[in-house]
């Protein structure tokens, strides 16, 4: 049997009077990357047969020899049999050339009513559906090895920072609580991104409709791109469905969000790890040494994350920019929207895991944190606040509090270290109870708004987001 598609190499039809050449056909043909789409496009091409035969576009015969075809790719596939041919172009031309190798006129018949255009739209939305799954799962694993971290730490305090310049105590489960909620609204946006991605093309065909009585609605629901409610998702726009990439666009700026929360989370970490704070330990099996200086032992992971963070927000920009100013409808462009998309995926990927796993693993040097949170006058706004409690107005007690903090460096001393009688010096309010306040602890204690970082708060934080997570 001859085979259409095996002589595209030569020419596309007898419209062509000479064959590709082959720096074009390299060129052009994306099949060594999107090959990676095979189970969605076979997934996306059987629900298209099964619907065309249930129409009666196709005989029950085709649908069948079409599954029997499909399954034997499926199988030589999964065994690293299949022959992927450059001269195929892409992920769909290959298999459906197999397909009819395989089955004959049944094969041909497959592309009834469909365009590799609306198909290449359905098969990335169905990849990236099933990718965006497996982040908001690693998402989640990350949010639980903080709260674990976070559950042991609700009374260990380090310096709150602003500026990097010590502020307030606050304690380290509360420090790590705020990237749980960095990482939750990351898995938030990926459950927004997801609807949008779940809404099915197949059945624009090439840019206008097909004129063949396809249902778009049975396609979708036999591929899952139904609503909460059961609802099919279609794009309702054929010129849209095949062109635009806004799914793939939001995916990336969802991704690199995350990206950026993490490279904040590692940054932390580098500091923390540093001789000059000495608050935590990574495991050795996520640092590296150095080759010449044997003493060295280096946070490699939490560098490359940070690093890594620039490559995704790059992807982001690269897909921004590939979409902007392509007229309606497809254009060749978008084959270029699937290496960033694939590579995204992939980091994002490894880096939560990687994280997920290096932070049930990390030593905390509680004795370190309590130090440099009680060397910086961490408490000094806690005096001005009881200043005020005892009648002053903010303003005139922020100014008390700054010569006592003042005085307190000429001596080389804590605030809670000065005396009682020095401190009176500063204003006659201040009495006994002033060392309370002053305690790293009073400070932490007295926090106790919502969201605010008393131990007791924290606890609250942390049950309600275990409950959240199941
Ligand atoms: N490989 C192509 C892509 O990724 C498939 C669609 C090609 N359509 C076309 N009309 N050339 O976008």
């Amino acid at each position: 049997m001859t085979n259409q598609l095996d002589k595209k190499s030569q020419a596309w039809s007898a419209l062509f009077s000479e064959p590709m050449s082959d720096l074009v056909k390299r060129y052009t043909s994306s099949v060594f990357f999107d090959k990676r789409l095979w189970q969605a496009d076979i997934q996306g091409s059987l629900a298209h047969a099964e619907m065309l035969a249930a129409q009666g576009i196709i005989a029950a015969q085709d649908r069948a020899d079409i599954q029997r075809g499909m399954a034997q790719i499926v199988a030589d596939i999964e065994a690293g049999r299949f022959e992927w041919k450059l001269d195929l172009e892409d992920v769909h031309l290959n298999i459906e050339a197999r397909l009819t190798q395989l089955v004959g006129d049944a094969g041909k018949r497959m592309h009834t009513g469909r365009s590799r255009n609306d198909q290449v739209a359905t098969d990335v939305r169905l990849w990236l559906r099933g990718e965006i799954d497996l982040i908001s799962a690693l998402l989640a694993t990350l949010q639980q090895a903080l709260l674990d971290l976070a559950a042991q730490h609700t009374q260990t305090i380090l310096p709150g920072f602003t500026h990097l310049q010590v502020a307030q105590p606050v304690s380290f489960a509360h420090h790590l609580l705020a990237y749980v909620e960095m990482f939750a609204r990351d898995a938030e946006r990926m459950r927004e991104v997801r609807a949008r991605t779940n809404r099915l093309p197949l059945g624009s065909a090439a840019l206008a409709g097909t004129s063949y009585p396809l249902d778009r609605e049975r396609v979708a629901r036999s591929l899952g791109m139904v609503d909460a409610q059961g609802v099919p998702q279609l794009c309702r726009n054929s010129l849209d469905a095949v062109s635009d990439r806004d799914f793939a666009m939001e995916f990336a700026a969802a991704a690199s969000i995350s990206m950026v929360h993490i490279s904040r989370l590692s940054e932390e970490l580098v500091l923390w790890m540093s001789q000059n704070f000495g608050f935590i330990r990574l495991a050795d099996r996520f640092t590296t040494g150095s080759s010449i200086m044997p003493q060295k032992k280096n946070p490699d992971v939490p560098e490359l994350a940070r690093g890594k963070t620039g490559r995704v927000v790059g992807h982001l920009m690269g897909l921004l920019t590939l979409m902007k100013g392509q007229p309606l409808a497809y254009n060749k462009d978008n084959q270029e929207d699937k290496e960033p998309l694939f590579d995204t995926v992939d980091t994002l990927k490894d880096t939560l895991r990687i994280f997920a796993e290096m932070m049930g693993g990390l030593t905390v040097n509680e004795d370190a944190m309590r130090k440099a949170a009680a060397r910086g006058y961490a408490t000094a706004t806690d005096l001005a606040d009881y200043l005020v409690k005892k009648g002053l107005a903010f303003r005139d007690a922020h100014e008390v509090v700054a010569h006592a903090v003042k005085s307190a460096q000429l001596a080389g001393k804590d605030l809670s270290e000065l005396p009682l009688t020095t401190l009176q010096g500063f204003h006659a309010a201040i009495e006994a109870d002033v060392f309370d306040c002053l305690s790293l602890q009073g400070s932490l204690d007295a926090r106790n708004t919502i969201g605010g970082t008393a131990p007791e708060r924290v606890l609250q934080e942390i049950a309600l987001h275990r409950q959240r997570l199941g």
